[in-house]
């Protein structure tokens, strides 16, 4: 079985790097490992779940002034289910729901209330 180093960045820290098997999700890796992320529905409808996808492995980032291309979910994971609570434009810009995200490759994602707020709500919760 395959698994990938997975880092989860919070604006207040601290980072931590958890090994995710290509088999289970973000969040029930991270609950594993003894940290603590939110969740609710775990089906991939409510968004409480999500994070942002920073930095794939092999080094793209996200994107900025030096015009680098920023990673998509689907570069780095694949989807238990259809991510019902995401809009195509959201997926593009790195969002993921790490309830049913299962890792393709090692990253970086940010986590915590900075990205939450950045999504809009979802229409199915
Ligand atoms: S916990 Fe609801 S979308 Fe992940």
């Amino acid at each position: 079985m395959t698994s990938h180093d997975i880092t989860l960045e919070r604006l207040d820290g601290p980072n931590r790097t958890i090994e995710v098997a290509d088999d289970e999700t973000v969040l029930e890796a991270a609950q594993r490992a003894g940290v603590r992320l939110p969740y609710d529905c775990r089906k991939g409808t409510c968004i409480t779940c999500v994070g942002r996808l920073l930095a794939l492995e092999d080094g793209v980032s996200e994107s900025d002034a030096s015009g680098a291309e920023q990673p998509r979910d689907t570069d780095a994971f694949t989807y238990r289910r259809p991510p019902a609570a995401l809009t195509d434009r959201e997926r593009t810009d790195g969002y993921v729901l790490l309830c049913i995200a299962s890792p393709r490759t090692d990253c970086r994602i940010e986590v915590g209330p900075r990205v939450r707020a950045e999504v809009g709500d979802s229409p199915w919760s």
